[in-house]
């Protein structure tokens, strides 16, 4: 396994994690794989820009022994304190027992609470630089993109900025930049990556994102930290993080069930068939056979969302629940949305599902639709104008 060269003297010297189906536990799902990106920059310094995941900490020095003795470095950049970047540090420093480490306050207290090791670690603010020799590297503390620690690392000479999670994908391929592989998969990637992570620092993200305008850095490289690196138009990338910190939507309805013996899966679809006749897009997921990572992709740019589970104890279904709880934690604004179901012998849980949907930052725009055992024709023509009169909903907000 070798470096990849990327620029002059720079190199890609991460890791392909080519069988990853899941990410963070598996909140997650990685149907692409994944890839921890780390950096070599050859100078009088010699830098090494975040590491690896521990499971791959040898790729990565295999690839850096393809361009010098991993003991060389001198000089490590840690944009992040997350384990998949940081996990090979202690191997690392085991190696390089001199070599300085830099990262924000939080990350190096990060560290310490992570590895229990004393690190040479050296504190950095956005607008310090740090000269390697021939090349400078400027650093912009990113927080809550998405934890607290982040920064991103720009190296002035190269034009190149070194941006950790932001602007990455879960996406293993032995392709390096954007324009070596197929658009749509990359897009789609990097769109999910956003729903299921970053989404609830959107603010935050807009924020940081006319901070980083605001100083008119040339930028002709986005090295991420996974993934594929933005080089033929990394003003692309930074347009579509614009559109999304924004929360836009668009005229699109995702509706996610669980049901127990059908009866709120009959519902589903004809709550659906109401939605198609007002002539709204909509995305189905039987949550308990969907994978969730996808139904929040979907549900990122949709403006309507009705989810509907039976009734089960007191509560809803369990992967409703989970799923209910995962989207409370992403926080979408701007939405409107409403909720269904059957029950047995109390209708109260499909109430609790609206109001957990409330919870969430979703604006209830209908009371919920219950229905004892299973939905007659006359209860199927109501679900069928529930969703109708949702979509009409939907195109007017
Ligand atoms: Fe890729 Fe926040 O770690």
């Amino acid at each position: 396994m070798k470096a990849i060269p990327i620029a002059k003297d720079i190199w890609w010297v991460g890791a392909i994690d080519w069988n990853a189906k899941h990410f963070h536990g598996h909140t997650f799902t990685t149907k692409r794989g994944t890839t921890y990106n780390a950096y070599l920059i050859i100078d009088e310094k010699i830098t090494l820009i975040d590491t690896a995941y521990a499971p791959f900490t040898e790729e990565m020095f295999e690839r850096i022994k393809t361009v010098v003795p991993v003991e060389k470095i001198d000089t490590i950049i840690a944009n992040h304190v997350e384990p998949d970047h940081s996990g090979a540090l202690p191997a690392l420093l085991k190696l390089c027992p001199k070599a300085k480490v830099y990262g924000t306050a939080r990350c190096g207290q990060g560290l310490y609470r992570y590895y229990h090791q004393k690190i040479d670690f050296q504190e950095v603010k956005t607008g310090d630089r740090l000269s390697l020799g021939k090349r400078t590297l400027q650093f912009i503390e990113i927080p809550m993109i998405h934890w607290p620690d982040s920064m991103m690392t720009y190296l002035v000479e190269d034009q190149i900025l070194f941006s950790n999670d932001a602007f990455g994908q879960h996406y293993a391929t032995s392709q390096r930049f954007d324009d070596e592989v197929p658009q749509e998969a990359l897009m789609e990637e990097t769109a999910k990556y956003y729903a299921n992570i970053l989404w609830p620092f959107s603010h935050l993200i807009a924020q940081r994102l006319e901070e980083i305008e605001k100083m008119k850095i040339p930028i002709k490289m986005i090295a991420t930290a996974h993934g594929l690196s933005w080089r033929k138009d990394p003003a692309k990338i930074i347009a579509a993080y614009k559109r999304w910190s924004s929360n836009a939507t668009e005229p699109k309805i995702v509706v996610v069930y669980e049901t127990m013996w059908g009866s709120t899966a009959k519902m589903a679809e004809k709550i659906v068939e109401g939605i198609a006749d007002a002539g709204v897009p909509y995305e189905l997921f039987d949550i308990a056979e969907s994978d969730r990572t996808e139904a929040i992709t979907e549900m990122f740019g949709a403006k309507g969302y009705i989810v509907g589970s039976s009734n089960h104890d007191s509560g809803i279904l369990p992967n409703m629940t989970a799923f209910m709880e995962f989207l409370k934690g992403l926080h979408p604004k701007n939405r409107i949305g409403c909720a269904f179901g059957s029950y047995g012998w109390s209708g109260v849980a499909i109430q609790s599902l609206q109001s957990t949907l409330a919870a969430s930052g979703v604006e209830i725009v209908q009371p919920a639709l219950s229905v004892q055992y299973a939905p007659d024709e006359t209860q199927l023509k109501q679900c069928y104008e529930y969703g109708k009169k949702f979509a009409e909903l939907v195109k007017k907000n």
